[in-house]
């Protein structure tokens, strides 16, 4: 299926730059001083452990919440000074996929994806009933139009929420855990789904995921909310090769480091770990980032092993080459070359908002999208 945006016009990013941001409940600060820009067109990942105000942080950007402190700039336009009036206009270039869906339980399927349209556009019901279609069947969900929300699946539920996001073709798109509640068939459908549709549309997308292989692989751009505070956010390579413990223990995995079962270690886990002297273990190679099922590059996709190259970073021994079998069509094989004489990089700092490397590649035409299929 050739997928073609509702308007048959190319929706395109706007950046969004977050400075000093502050946002407290009472006497509880859920995160302070969050610096950071979402660079227009690029995917990036907003990892955390859980309660550490990943939500927040989406619901803040979307106006819903007020920050005590900081701005949020989109197109000159600080947004947390915005009138309720201006800021519901700047909310229709939104997208949102709450955590839990957030659908009407008494709208059908189709009404709940078709509420944005009605609320926000003077568009026919016919209009909206192809728009409707074509949504729903992107997220494989053709023919349960008339399902009411509790009728249908947790992972159906978020598929449904998904095409409401994408209804109105948003510049920015927030996606708070796409892919809790889907199967590992769903989930790399869905992330495929994503890269596609950021090819397509060039908005600017910011996805909430715990899911450690959706992290590593889809987004340009990755970010560690821990500890009330924004760890780290830049480019997919340097988070991947970063020495920053937690950046380190989130991005691959381990049980070594500062982050426990409550969200930090206590002092006395810790001075165990140094008693015993826990060896890390090696950093796992980072994976080829997810191409757009035509095999074309997003415009905004920095070429494998160019910000390691930059930033004279060794990359972990077999990144970029761990799919030789099983690769997609139009993935290139990826050798990426060390720097002659480069020593290994120790560690790279915790630098919040660093800005991305300048973006390169094709701009895609058309994808595929398998997923309406299943
Ligand atoms: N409306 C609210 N009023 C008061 N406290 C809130 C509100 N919304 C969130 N919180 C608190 O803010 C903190 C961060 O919550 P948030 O839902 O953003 O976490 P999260 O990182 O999304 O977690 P998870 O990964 O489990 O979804 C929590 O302690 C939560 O209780
Ligand atoms: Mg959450």
């Amino acid at each position: 299926m050739q997928y073609v945006t509702s308007s048959e016009v190319r929706t395109v990013g706007v950046e969004i730059r977050v400075e000093g941001l502050t946002k407290t409940f009472g006497r509880q600060v859920v995160w302070e001083d969050v610096t950071l820009t979402l660079p227009s067109g690029e995917i990036s990942a907003m990892l955390g452990p859980s309660g550490t105000g990943k939500s927040v942080f989406l619901k803040t950007l979307v106006g819903l919440l007020k920050p005590d402190r900081g701005s949020i700039w989109i197109e000159g336009r600080d947004i947390t000074r915005l009138s309720e009036r201006d800021l519901y206009e700047v909310r229709k270039s939104f997208g949102v996929l709450f955590q839990d869906g957030a659908l009407f339980g008494s709208m059908s399927l189709y009404d709940n994806v078709a509420f944005p349209l009605r609320e926000h556009t003077r568009r026919s019901e016919r209009e909206i009933a192809d728009i409707v279609h074509e949504k729903m069947e992107m997220v494989g969900l053709r023919g349960a139009e008339d399902k009411l929300p509790g009728q249908i699946s947790g992972g159906m539920r978020k598929r449904a929420g998904l095409a409401r996001a994408l209804v109105l073709d948003p510049q920015v798109v927030l996606f708070d855990e796409p892919d809790s509640g889907l199967d590992p068939v769903r989930t790399a459908y869905l992330n495929q789904l994503i890269g596609d549709l950021n090819a397509q549309t060039e908005a600017t997308y910011l996805i909430v995921t715990h899911d450690i292989n959706t992290a590593r692989t889809v987004p340009d751009n990755i970010g560690l909310l821990y500890h009330r505070h924004l760890a780290m956010f830049g480019p997919r390579e340097m988070l991947l090769t970063s020495q920053e413990p937690a950046v380190r223990q989130f991005l691959n995995a381990q049980r070594q480091g500062p982050i426990g079962m409550a969200e930090e270690k206590d002092a006395d886990e810790l001075a165990a770990e140094a008693a015993i002297g826990v060896e890390l273990p090696a950093l796992a190679p980072i994976p080829p980032q997810l191409v757009p099922s035509d095999g074309q590059p997003r415009r905004t996709m920095r070429p494998p092993g160019q910000w390691c190259r930059e930033h004279g970073v060794i990359p972990p021994p077999g990144s970029f080459q761990s799919l030789v079998a099983g690769t997609p069509p139009g993935t290139p094989p990826v050798t990426v070359a060390p720097v002659a004489g480069t020593p290994p990089v120790a560690g790279t700092p915790p630098v919040a908002g660093a800005p991305p490397v300048a973006g390169a590649g094709r701009r895609p035409r058309g994808g595929v999208l398998p997923w309406a299929r299943r």
